[in-house]
C-alpha cells in the first residue's frame, strides 16, 4: 500500500515498515496521522529513523493513539517530568536481565491490555540490543486447520507476576526490592482471562494471544493438556518467518501494535542501552 504523507519500506513478509519523511517533532496533520495509524495496522510496527524530540514530543506523539499506562509491575525508572515514560537503561554496570529476554506483549496481564507502545531509542550500543516482533496474525493464519479448530474458543490466563519469579529475575529479589514486596503485590494481584485467538478491534482479523512470559495456564484444561499446547505454540511463535528483526539506531522511534504481536528484547549487548518507552492502553479482548 502507499501513502501519501510519507514512503513506507517494507522490512518482512510478515512485519515492519520504516517510514521516511515524516518529522515527529512538528505537528501532525490529521491527515499524517490517519496514514500512520493506517500504517501500524498494516505492518504491526513501523520505525521512523532520525527523530530528534523532547520527551513532551514523545507523550503528545503516543497520545494521538491513546491514553499512556505507565507499568506498576514492571519496576522501570519513570521520567520526572513525564511520569509516562519508563526509563529502560542498562550498561555493563546495570547489565540487562542476567536471563534472556521471554517473548512478551507489554503488561497482557490487566483486564485491559495495552493497545501499543512506543519506543524511542536514546542511545544505541555499536552492536546487540535488536529487537523482533512477531506478527500474530500471519502466525494464527499459518496453522493448519484442525489446530485453528482447536485453539479457536480457548480462554487463557495472563499473570503479570509470572516473569518476576525468583527464577527469572533474581535481582528482583535484592535490596530494597525483596520478596516481601513482589509477594505483597503478587497477593493482591488477579490475573488476567483472554481469548487465545483474540479479534483485532479495528482490523477484524484473528490471531494468536498467548505469550511465553506471562501466560500461565489454558482454562477448562488439564494441567498437563494446558502445558503441552501452550509449549507448542511458545515455540510454534518462534517461527523465523512471522517475524521481523529490528537493528536499532540512535533517534529511532518505534510504535507497535500489541493487540496482535509480540516482541523480544535482544539482552546481548554491555555497551550503554537507553530507550523511552510509553505503553498505551487498550480495550477488553474479543474473540
Ligand atoms: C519492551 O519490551 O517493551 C522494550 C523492548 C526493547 O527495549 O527493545
Amino acid at each position: 500500500m502507499s501513502y501519501e504523507s510519507f514512503d513506507l519500506h517494507e522490512m518482512s513478509p510478515a512485519c515492519g515498515g520504516i517510514i521516511e519523511g515524516i518529522d515527529l517533532s512538528k505537528d501532525l496533520t490529521n491527515r499524517q496521522f490517519d496514514e500512520i495509524h493506517e500504517a501500524l495496522l498494516e505492518r504491526t510496527v513501523i520505525v521512523f529513523r532520525d527523530q530528534d524530540i523532547t520527551p513532551d514530543q514523545q507523550v503528545a506523539f503516543a497520545r494521538r493513539f491513546g491514553e499512556p499506562q505507565p507499568s506498576a509491575v514492571s519496576g522501570f525508572e519513570k521520567s520526572k517530568d513525564n511520569p509516562e515514560i519508563d526509563i529502560l537503561e542498562y550498561d555493563a554496570s546495570n547489565p540487562p536481565h542476567v536471563t534472556r529476554d521471554l517473548w512478551h506483549t507489554d503488561f497482557v496481564g490487566t483486564e485491559r491490555p495495552t493497545m501499543g507502545t512506543v519506543l524511542y531509542a536514546k542511545d544505541i550500543p555499536p552492536q546487540g540490543g535488536d529487537t523482533v516482533w512477531v506478527n500474530m496474525v500471519a502466525a494464527y493464519e499459518a496453522l493448519s486447520d484442525r489446530m485453528r479448530a482447536h485453539v479457536d474458543g480457548l480462554w487463557a490466563y495472563h499473570d503479570s507476576y509470572q516473569p518476576y519469579s525468583e527464577f527469572v529475575r533474581p535481582e528482583m529479589y535484592t535490596a530494597d526490592k525483596g520478596t516481601d514486596y513482589i509477594r505483597d503485590k503478587r497477593a493482591q494481584y488477579v490475573p488476567a482471562l483472554h481469548p487465545v485467538v483474540r479479534v483485532h478491534p479495528v482490523t477484524g482479523k484473528k490471531g494468536l494471544f498467548v505469550n511465553e512470559s506471562m501466560t500461565s495456564f489454558i482454562k477448562d484444561m488439564d494441567r498437563r493438556e494446558s502445558d503441552f499446547l501452550l509449549r507448542y505454540l511458545f515455540d510454534y511463535l518462534r517461527t523465523p518467518e512471522f517475524n521481523y528483526r529490528h537493528k536499532w539506531q540512535t533517534n529511532d522511534l518505534a510504535v507497535w501494535d500489541n493487540r496482535l504481536s509480540l516482541h523480544y528484547a535482544l539482552f546481548d549487548y554491555t555497551d550503554h542501552r537507553l530507550m523511552h518507552r510509553i505503553v498505551i492502553q487498550g480495550d477488553v479482548p474479543h474473540e
